[in-house]
C-alpha cells in the first residue's frame, strides 16, 4: 500500500497511472468496437455476439470490476493532475514547450474526459441497466437509433472521444518511455490512426441503425 501513496504522490507515478489505465481503456475500447461491428451482420448476428459474452460468467464480471477500478483511478488521477497543474501554473505560458507542442486534443483532455463520463453513464442506463426479458440487445439498440436526438448525441459524442483517444494515445505512449525524436512521427500517425479508427468504427454505426429501421 506504502508503494501506491508513494507513487500516486510523485507527478511521474500519476502520469504513469494514467498511462497504464489509458492504455487499458484503449484495449477496451477496441474489443467493444470490434465485437459491435457485428451490427453490421443484423439482430442474429448482435444476439449471437452479445449472448457469447453472456457465457463468459464470472470472466466478464472481473473485467467489468477491472474496467471499474481503471475507471476510479484514472479519473480521481486526472483530476489531481489538473489541481496540480493549475496550481502550478497561475500564468498560462504563452508557448507550450511540451514536445509535441499544444494541440486542440491536448488542451481539452480535462473537458473530452468528463463529457465521456457523462456519456459512459447514459449509456449504461440505456443498454446495460435495463429490463432484458422480453426483448433482445438488438431490438434496444435499435429503438434507441430511431430516435434521432440519440444519434445526434452519440456521433457527438464519438468525435469527443476520438479527441481524448488521440492525445491519450499519444501521450501514454510518451509517459512510457516512446519519447525518442525518431519514434515521434510514427506515434502521431499512430494515434490519428487510432482515433479515426474509434471515432468512424463507433460513430458511423448509429447512422447506420438509423437508416436500416
Ligand atoms: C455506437 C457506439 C456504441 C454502441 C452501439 C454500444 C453498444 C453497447 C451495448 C449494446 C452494450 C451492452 C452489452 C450487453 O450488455 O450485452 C454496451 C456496453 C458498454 N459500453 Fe458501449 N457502445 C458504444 C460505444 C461505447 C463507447 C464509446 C464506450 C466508452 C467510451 C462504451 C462503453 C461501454 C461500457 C463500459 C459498457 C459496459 C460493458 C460491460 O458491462 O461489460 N460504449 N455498449
Amino acid at each position: 500500500m506504502n508503494w501506491l501513496m508513494s507513487t500516486l504522490g510523485s507527478s511521474i507515478g500519476k502520469k504513469l497511472m494514467m498511462a497504464l489505465t489509458g492504455l487499458g481503456f484503449i484495449g477496451f475500447l477496441t474489443a467493444h468496437l470490434a465485437g459491435n461491428l457485428t451490427l453490421y451482420g443484423g439482430s442474429e448476428a448482435f444476439n449471437a455476439y452479445a449472448e457469447k459474452l453472456h457465457t463468459l460468467g464470472p470472466l466478464l464480471t472481473l473485467m467489468e470490476l477491472g474496467l471499474i477500478a481503471f475507471a476510479i483511478t484514472h479519473i480521481s488521477t486526472g483530476i489531481l493532475l489538473f489541481i496540480q497543474n493549475r496550481n502550478a501554473r497561475p500564468v498560462r505560458y504563452a508557448r507550450d514547450e511540451r514536445a509535441g507542442g499544444r494541440t486542440w486534443s491536448s488542451v481539452t483532455m480535462p473537458y473530452t474526459g468528463f463529457i465521456i463520463l457523462v456519456f459512459v453513464v447514459f449509456h449504461l442506463l440505456n443498454f446495460s441497466f435495463v429490463d432484458k426479458t422480453n426483448t433482445t440487445i438488438f431490438e434496444i439498440v435499435s429503438s434507441a437509433f430511431a430516435r434521432p436526438l440519440y444519434v445526434a448525441v452519440y456521433v457527438s459524442v464519438m468525435i469527443v472521444v476520438a479527441l481524448h483517444a488521440r492525445h491519450g494515445f499519444w501521450s501514454a505512449l510518451q509517459t512510457l518511455g516512446a519519447n525518442h525524436p525518431k519514434y515521434m512521427p510514427t506515434l502521431m500517425v499512430l494515434s490519428l490512426v487510432f482515433s479515426l479508427m474509434v471515432g468512424l468504427g463507433f460513430g458511423l454505426l448509429p447512422i447506420y441503425i438509423a437508416l436500416r429501421v
